[in-house]
């Protein structure tokens, strides 16, 4: 460091001293004022009519006038702006509100959904996705938003898969920080920054059997080494507020876990921000089996859990509680001073109108920039799963029938948690029409309904008749049959993912297949896409299909982006960050296992197996494919051998676009550690590099090994790295790779 360096470092240390004790003196100044009644309504985040709480009153407006709202939830921004001056103006104190709201993939311009962000494989890129959404969404009021979601799911029958990065922890933790830093900046005070929640804390994705809300069991290693990492690296990256999940952690709901909410979150990874429960977590306990809502309420208080969303314990029962000895003044204090530090580190107190600015919002929403960064984002997403005798990309010309239940429709491309958006996206025939402009003819057809099951169509828009389905079927193969190619656009509504979307069956609905078999049956060149909000058991569609996308839910301009793929203006280079399963019954499939002590051996019946489906995935963890071909050769290391901590051995390897298209490349390093004094996974991301390579130019990728990627937790939970012979693996995908091994000494 250099002289200047050092004393600007320690001038930015000595003016975050001096602004923190600013803080303190002034929420010092505020406490002092406040009753505990007070104290306990910034706890509170729920609105309403509150029987037998407040004598007199009656609805949201008494409620914060009395102090007892500390957030309120999108209600646009005038009645926002109503709601805050209430609260500032009318309340004995005038502490502003938050304003909290679940901003997942964007707000009013809507990014794919996060697990598509997370196949870029780009956390400098999903960044900026989360800068434009919260731009978009200071302006119109939010000061907070519920996320990111970085809960690992290694099931796929989980509806809320939708919403994380995947399964693995390594990408998982590059992805949260990433999603951090584009919702808070540099600077959490400046007006177009909001406050990140790091959710679901924690382990919410390993919800028993996929089932959402369901119960959750699992040793501290598997926590330490597989779940943990992704909250832990958001919090580190500055997240100013955290949600406790539903689900139990070690027998007791997470919401009620000092363990979790203090031991570890606060004592061991210093996390000084407030944490909220999901919606009503707080009185599901109860359900849990946890005693009535005083004893959670005071429970989850002195967990570390310091705001209640929807249950109104805190409001209804805290103060009895106090009274009665269950909590202190000082529990109550410590939970309300970090909230109140909150809204001062947003500037609220400043200017509790910051956000709410009508000129902004309009200037900020929906912006071209941002639909543009939707379009990147929709198409660099796209995974290309097959693709026989290149026929993608389709050329601009010629009749193309654009058929299939999401052909023609813009809702359920936008994802979940977009519902509240009002959008003006286009539809894949309208955006194929853009592409081909006078270059050739567009016909559509619906193609099919998403599904034959009662029980399914009553969770979306379309109906269930299998005599209507074979009549649009028929009326798709006349389209098809006058067209020279056929793009068909199949997958899940919206509402078959997200949060209590569980589903026990992931292939594609028979509806559906009827369409692919008549489409098939035509013999005319198909893009058969999919869009779907969670990885789907394929095996039925891969066995007959020539080509496949995955496309997912990819936003307000789902269809452009893919449409820029299909007909090439953007070569494919999304790669799974989950694992797509053969059959359903190998669920829970991950690519970073543990061995058993029987691997598979074809020539030898006890060993571990089904009788009736390989063990192997249908599409591997990391795998994508492109419209040219890329080569890895000559994996070399510097060394065979390093030693001690500071060691480092670098890797590389040639990789050469042996196709005849520039295409980008994701070359992925995983190392094995096959002799430990715990059982470690076969093998495990380490690292990622991307290359963009012309056709016929090779490049040389290299990778430094130091003792962190060999480091994981031990039995005693500390992380170290123990020496022996590694493995490392790099290549296109977690089963593609070139070879070879290291050794690490002491
Ligand atoms: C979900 C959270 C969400 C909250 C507030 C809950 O049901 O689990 O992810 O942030 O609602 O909308």
């Amino acid at each position: 460091m250099t002289l200047l360096a050092g004393a600007l470092a320690l001038a930015s240390c000595a003016n975050q001293a001096t602004s923190d004790r600013e803080m303190d003196r002034f929420i010092d100044d505020l406490m002092s004022r406040m009753t505990v009644e007070e104290k306990i309504g910034q706890l509170n985040l729920s609105g309403g009519d509150v029987p037998g709480v407040l004598s007199g009153a009656q609805g949201i407006d008494d409620l914060i006038r009395m102090g007892y709202l500390t957030a309120t939830g999108w209600a646009g921004i005038d009645e926002l702006t109503r709601l805050q001056k209430i609260a500032v103006e009318e309340s004995r104190l005038g502490i502003p509100m938050l304003c909290g709201v679940d901003v997942i993939h964007g707000f009013y311009t809507v990014f794919p959904i996060p697990l598509a962000l997370s196949c870029t494989w780009d956390p400098e890129f999903v960044e900026k996705t989360a800068r434009v959404a919260a731009e978009e969404a200071s302006a119109n009021g939010i000061s907070w938003t519920y996320s990111p979601m970085v809960d690992i799911a290694r099931d796929a029958r989980w509806g809320r898969i939708a919403e994380g990065s995947g399964e693995d922890p390594y990408l998982g933790s590059l992805f949260s920080a990433a999603m951090v830093r584009g919702y808070q900046g540099q600077d959490l005070s400046a007006e177009n920054t909001i406050m990140a929640c790091v959710k679901h804390f924690a382990l919410y994705g390993a919800s028993e059997a996929g089932r959402d809300y369901n119960t959750v069991d699992m040793s501290k290693l598997n926590m330490y080494n597989y779940y943990l990492e992704p909250y832990k690296s958001a919090f580190q990256a500055g997240a100013g507020s955290g949600m406790s999940s539903f689900n139990l952690v070690e027998g007791v709901p997470a919401s009620g876990s000092h363990w979790l909410l203090t031991e570890l979150l606060r004592d061991e990874w210093g996390f000084d921000g407030f944490v909220v429960s999901d919606y009503d977590a707080i009185g599901e306990m109860t359900a849990h089996g946890l005693g009535d809502t005083k004893t959670v309420s005071a429970q989850a208080l002195k967990a570390g859990l310091d705001m209640d969303m929807m249950t109104l314990g805190y409001l209804k029962t805290l103060k009895e509680s106090l009274d009665e000895g269950r909590v202190s003044e000082k529990d109550i204090d410590t939970a309300c001073r970090r909230i109140l530090e909150a809204k001062y580190k947003l500037g609220l107190f400043e200017d509790p109108y910051r956000y709410l600015n009508k000129e902004r919002a309009e200037a900020n929403t929906l912006t071209e920039e941002g639909l543009a960064l939707a379009r990147e984002a929709a198409a660099k997403s796209v995974v290309l799963l097959k693709n026989d005798s290149n026929i993608l990309p389709f050329t601009k010309q010629g009749t193309i029938a654009v058929v299939g239940p999401l052909a023609g429709n813009t809702q359920d491309l936008l994802g979940m948690w977009s519902g509240s958006c009002d959008q003006k996206s286009a539809t894949v025939v309208n955006a194929v029409r853009e592409a081909l402009g006078d270059n050739g003819k567009v016909l559509y057809a619906q193609g099919c309904n998403f599904s034959n099951s009662e029980m399914l169509a009553r969770t979306s828009t379309s109906v269930c008749d299998p005599a209507q389905n074979s009549r649009l079927v028929r009326e798709a193969v006349a389209v098809a049959s006058r067209a020279d190619k056929v793009i068909a656009v199949l997958g899940e509504p919206r509402s078959w993912s997200g949060e209590a979307c569980s589903k026990a069956d992931i292939t594609l609905p028979e509806a559906q297949k009827e369409l692919i078999s008549a489409l098939l049956a035509t013999g005319k060149p198909v893009a058969f896409v999919i869009c779907s909000g969670r990885p789907l058991v394929l095996e039925w569609e891969d066995a007959r299909c020539p080509t496949l996308l995955e496309a997912w839910h990819g936003g307000s301009e789902a269809a452009r982006g893919l449409v820029d793929v299909l007909f090439g203006d953007v070569n494919p280079s999304g790669r799974l960050t989950t694992t797509f399963p053969l059959r359903g019954g190998q669920i829970p499939i991950y690519y970073n296992y543990l061995n058993t002590g029987r691997p598979q051996n074809p020539d030898d019946h006890f060993t571990s197996k089904y009788l009736d489906c390989p063990n192997e995935p249908l599409y591997p963890f990391g795998y994508g494919l492109s419209y040219t071909n890329f080569e890895y050769s000559g994996l070399t290391l510097d060394r065979s051998s390093a030693k001690g901590d500071n060691g480092v051995i670098k890797a590389s390897v040639t990789v050469t676009n042996t196709g005849s298209r520039s295409g980008e490349e994701t070359v992925q390093m995983y190392i094995g550690d096959p002799a430990a004094s715990i059982s470690r996974p076969v093998r495990e991301l380490r690292g990622f590099s991307k290359v963009t390579l012309a056709p016929g130019e090779s490049a040389t990728v290299s990778f430094d090994i130091t003792t962190e990627q060999l480091s994981f937790y031990n039995s005693s939970l500390k992380k170290v790295w123990e020496p022996g012979l590694f493995n490392l693996y790099i290549g296109k995908n977690s089963s593609e790779t070139l070879n070879t091994t290291f050794e690490w000494e002491e």
